[in-house]
């Protein structure tokens, strides 16, 4: 998949190093759920997993985002399938914040969700104090739906889970 500026591919063996760069940026990190340090070797392993899978398959799936213009590493989207479901995830690099990428990067992915893949619902679950990803989810047109509060243990700390939903007859429309 391409959009204007970035192309989302499949993560590959050399990406082990950058991924495990971001993951591991504590400003970065900080409302995700991955244990810190995130090492090469965790990256390693991610993207073993992640060999061969594409976006549909059950389960998540972890993509690439990559600059046309420079061919780098920008961060990674991820679609987590189940039946006819999914939840999006998207993580940049610092650097690459506050350019439009992860908006850019999470159409071209929604609209393969409900137009191929013909998903009816694709949710969203994250720290309500994420006011970068609410931001996000909220221009792409999706609505709030419900928090659980002091429900999600994230390193050893109570924290609440906010559920954002977007409906496939929404986004063709
Ligand atoms: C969540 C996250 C991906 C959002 O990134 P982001 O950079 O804010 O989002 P976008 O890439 O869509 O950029 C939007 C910003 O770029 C600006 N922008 C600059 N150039 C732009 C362009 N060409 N097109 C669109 N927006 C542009 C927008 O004005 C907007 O700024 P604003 O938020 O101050 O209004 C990022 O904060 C992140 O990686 N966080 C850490 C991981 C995380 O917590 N992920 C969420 C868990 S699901």
């Amino acid at each position: 998949m391409k959009t204007e500026r970035l192309i989302l591919r499949p993560l590959r063996p050399g990406d082990a190093p950058a991924l495990a760069a971001y993951r591991s940026d504590p400003a970065v990190a900080r409302y995700q759920g991955w244990e810190l340090p995130y090492t090469v070797q965790d990256a390693q392993q991610l993207i073993a997993e992640m060999a061969g899978r594409v976006p549909g398959d059950e389960g998540w799936v972890q993509i690439g985002l990559e600059s046309l213009a420079e061919s780098v590493l920008l961060g990674d989207v991820a679609l987590n399938t189940s039946g006819r479901q999914a939840e999006i995830g998207v993580t940049l690099t610092l650097a690459a914040q506050g350019r439009g990428y992860a908006a850019e990067a999470l159409r071209v992915l929604i609209s393969h969700a409900f137009g191929s893949l013909k998903l009816e619902q694709v949710r969203a679950e994250i720290d309500p104090r994420n006011v970068a990803v609410e931001r996000l989810l909220l221009t792409l047109g999706f609505r709030h739906t419900s928090t659980e509060y002091g429900g999600y243990l994230n390193r050893g700390e109570w924290t609440d889970n906010a559920v954002y939903r977007l409906k496939g007859e929404e986004w063709l429309t």
